[in-house]
């Protein structure tokens, strides 16, 4: 197993005492989650949201981009909390989309099925027994295996599968692999796991480095499979911490853990997360990279904060009371959380608004930069309904 640092947490103590959210705020915070996303219904009706808004608002699309899961996720979501029908027949109409989209082979020569197809179709088998959501679930777990190289034995990021300048895997796809446990255990085919095992163990070993931060792409060498270097696409430089792929992470492991139950990866956990939460600004809302800090001029990335609570929720459920840091992780997503929901969250709800904003989807090619993104939006619903309930994740 791959062996990180784990810093100390510098403000265990103030996590420590950090009071929970109440009842009251995270319904007020809900409620207002859900006046947004049934202004949204109106205004996409059955198309999709953009990524990222433009002057904080999301261009409408076809269902077309990595992101457009986000969106069915928000309505899942919507249903849960309120059982208005209204949600889930939108949710229903998103999935015959999904299900069209991978039978057609619509824009998915990509390895984001995980963040599409879970939340969209994994949830509506999981919610209402959607035989149409399993099956294009499982159809989309077929097409990301379509992307596993087995002599680096990991699963290709971006870019056509015989290219040799793509032949590197991102810290991203630890979201995508629970797509693959789950088609494991709904075909008992184990393949779908051995893929997912496999791709997981080889980014521990080399997308996160030695100190528990992370590069945000590994590249391997094609013609030996062998580890090669670490580059970024979306963080500052190299060898900087981006943000969300090092909440990625954060989120990624319990995630994982949740179908392996192995615990051996706790450490990791533990690596990322103290690292993370040690280079947060006064406000607990990171800059979008790890090397920024309260004296720089930078934006945050407030849709990688709502991903690390997520995380940080997820492995409650995995940390024993002997764990001495699982108290501070429970002050901290508690901290982070309430920092989002009094600061963060956008007060105009107007057609076509995010719900979260401050986000960042990439600096160096300026694309929504201090904007509202849908996955912001929806990780942030994600955490509130953890702190709700008891709630079963859609991943
Ligand atoms: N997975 C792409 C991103 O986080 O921007």
């Amino acid at each position: 197993m791959k062996k990180v640092n784990i810093e100390s947490i510098k403000l265990a103590q103030q996590f420590c005492v950090t009071p929970p959210l109440s009842e009251a705020e995270i319904k007020k915070a809900l409620d207002g989650c859900v006046a947004q996303v049934r202004k949204n219904m109106a205004y996409f009706q059955e198309r999709f949201p953009y990524s990222a808004t433009k002057d904080l608002k999301y261009p409408i699309i076809d269902n077309i981009e990595w992101t457009d899961g986000f969106w069915t996720g928000l309505l899942w979501l919507s249903y849960e909390y309120t059982k208005d029908e209204a949600f889930k027949e939108l949710a229903l109409r998103n999935v015959d989309s999904f299900y069209h989209r991978v039978e057609h082979q619509i824009e998915l020569d990509h390895h984001d099925l995980g963040f599409l197809y879970s939340l969209s179709c994994v949830s509506a088998y999981r919610l209402t027994g959607s035989e149409k959501g399993k099956q294009a679930a499982l159809m989309a777990a077929d097409k990301l295996i379509t992307r596993w190289h087995e002599k680096g034995e990991f699963l290709q990021a971006w870019g056509p599968f015989d290219s040799k300048e793509h032949y590197r895997f991102i810290i991203d796809c630890m979201m995508n692999i629970p797509l693959l446990y789950w088609a494991s255990e709904i075909s008992g085919d184990m393949r779908y796991r051995d893929i997912a095992s496999k791709h997981f163990h080889t980014s521990c070993q080399y997308v996160i480095r030695e100190d528990a931060s992370a590069f945000h792409t590994f590249y391997m060498d094609p013609e030996t499979g062998a580890p090669d270097h670490g580059a970024t696409r979306q963080g500052y430089r190299d060898d900087s911490a981006w943000a969300r792929g090092q909440a990625w992470g954060i989120y990624g492991i319990p995630l994982n853990i949740r179908y392996t139950k192995d615990m051996e990866n706790i450490d990791l956990y533990r690596g990322m997360t103290n690292y993370f939460l040690n280079r947060l600004p006064k406000d607990h809302i990171c800059f979008w990279d790890l090397i920024f800090n309260d004296q720089d001029d930078q934006p945050r990335d407030s849709s990688a904060a709502a991903i690390a609570v997520c995380g940080m929720l997820e492995m409650d459920h995995l940390l024993t009371d002997a764990c001495e840091e699982k108290k501070i992780y429970k002050g901290a997503a508690q901290a982070i959380l309430r920092s989002l929901i009094q600061n963060y969250t956008n007060p105009h709800k107007e057609e076509g608004s995010p719900i979260l904003l401050h986000g960042v989807y990439s600096w160096h090619s300026g694309k929504g930069v201090d904007e509202g993104n849908i996955w912001g939006d929806y990780f942030y619903m994600e955490a509130l309904m953890r702190c709700f309930k008891q709630w079963e994740p859609y991943w």
